[in-house]
């Protein structure tokens, strides 16, 4: 069966999503950029492999079909000759999410309701609340989009459930989690060569570390959680059992370099540890308590091939009172101090802060994260920028990032920190 499919991503990532889309489906897979994410065609196991193995992605929705109407007895008798069935199971419950932009019908709630009779007729039962209850949630709840734009409205059927970001592993957090799909964009973008070692000095929950040891594993990241479609007549368990035994074949042994995440909150690094653990990555990362300054007396030698990769604190809600510009600052000399230049990814909620770091960085993306405005900020560096910043972040440790420093220096550092 042929379906038109849209993925739906973070704003801002659809560039990456399609190339990621490529890299499941190949490399000529006909896939469009829209707003908020892409669209393609496909058939089932196409929908099941991209539920499973998108990293970036929010949700795999099907498109049911269109119907054009400007009023609600018109649009209500078109709807239900739509092929629902296809799509949802008869003795699930379901919700209908209704938008409309420029078209004569605008009540979101009467469209929810009219799809919902519409689907009940086609499908012969009675029709459920247009939108139950939050605490009604089913184990996959499906969920029928309704979209007007310009008095056509587009009807699609999520095959998801959870938004895809929710891998499953990540049942402890720190303050301030990254989401898991953001976490992999700022991998992506620093250019890091799996295989190659790669450090988050402010590690939190572990997030970032764990999506680049899932990324270079090649572990599928949807691997251990439902999905929507598994209870919709689409769900073939044969093809589906058949597809996760042959991404289980293409993962990878265990990592050459352990990859590492320092942060100076125990409970955090607790977190990162139970995290990894469920993701099935333990052997693959090291996580241990360390201020920023600290933080290089855990890492490997960097060559030009590894990454430093941070979610900046935002100020918002992890460091009330700590001095950002410091931070960002002491952050830039380490990296400047190093032997060899790694690439470095920041996300950043103010680009002025990401230039305080004294590192050649551009924007890579920019996107929303908790109602914020966010950048990822990319760089190369090959050259020594980063000023010296002496103590100003993280109290008695910084003594220790001269000692990195000086560590670093013995190593045979070319251009070491600061001016
Ligand atoms: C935005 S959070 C990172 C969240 C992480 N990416 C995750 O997904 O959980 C920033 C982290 O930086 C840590 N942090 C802030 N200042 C620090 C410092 N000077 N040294 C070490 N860690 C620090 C905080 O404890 C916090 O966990």
């Amino acid at each position: 069966m042929r379906l038109s499919l849209f993925v739906a991503c973070a704003p801002g990532l659809e560039g990456l999503l399609q190339g990621e889309v490529r890299r499941v489906l190949g490399p000529r897979k006909k896939c469009e950029v829209v707003a908020g994410g892409v669209e393609l065609t496909g058939d089932v196991a196409a929908v099941m492999r991209l539920n499973l193995e998108l990293a970036l992605a929010s949700s795999v929705r099907v498109r049911i079909g269109e119907v054009k109407a400007k009023r609600f007895d018109a649009f209500a008798r078109k709807t239900s000759r739509l092929p629902f069935e296809r799509f949802i199971d008869p003795e699930r419950e379901y919700e209908v999410r209704a938008t409309t932009r420029h078209s004569r019908l605008y009540h979101t709630g009467a469209i929810a309701e009219r799809v919902a009779w519409a689907v009940a007729t086609r499908l012969g039962r009675q029709a459920p609340p247009a939108n139950p209850e939050a605490g009604a949630e089913q184990a996959s709840p499906s969920v029928l989009h309704a979209r007007f734009v310009d008095d056509v409205c587009t009807l699609s059927v999520d095959t998801s459930g959870a938004p895809l970001h929710r891998r499953g592993y990540r049942l402890e957090s720190a303050r301030a989690p990254l989401r898991e799909d953001l976490a992999r964009a700022l991998v992506e973008v620093s250019g890091w060569s799996p295989g190659a070692a790669l450090v988050d000095p402010l590690c939190g929950a572990g997030t970032l570390v764990i999506e680049a040891a899932l990324l270079a594993r090649r572990l599928a990241p949807g691997r251990s959680r439902r999905f929507a479609f598994m209870d919709s007549p689409l769900f073939d368990p044969a093809l589906f059992a058949e597809i996760q035994a042959k991404l289980a074949a293409r993962a990878s042994p265990c990592l050459p370099v352990r990859l590492v995440g320092t942060d100076r909150d125990p409970g955090a690094i607790e977190a990162a540890r139970a995290n990894a653990e469920r993701a099935g990555v333990a052997d693959d990362v090291c996580f241990a308590e360390a201020s920023l300054s600290d933080a290089p007396s855990h890492w490997p030698a960097l060559t030009r091939e590894s990454a430093l990769v941070a979610n900046m604190p935002f100020g918002q809600r992890v460091s009330r009172g700590q001095p950002l510009g410091a931070l960002h600052q002491r952050l830039g000399a380490l990296v400047a101090a190093l032997p060899e230049r790694p690439r470095v990814a920041l996300l950043v909620a103010d680009r002025k802060l990401a230039y305080l770091t004294g590192l050649d960085l551009h924007p890579a993306f920019h996107t929303k994260h908790g109602g914020l405005s966010v950048h990822a900020m990319v760089g190369h560096q090959t050259k020594a920028r980063a000023p010296s910043v002496r103590g100003q972040d993280d109290g008695p440790s910084s003594e220790a990032a001269e000692a990195g420093a000086a560590r670093a220096e013995g190593q045979g550092a070319s251009g070491g920190g600061g001016p």
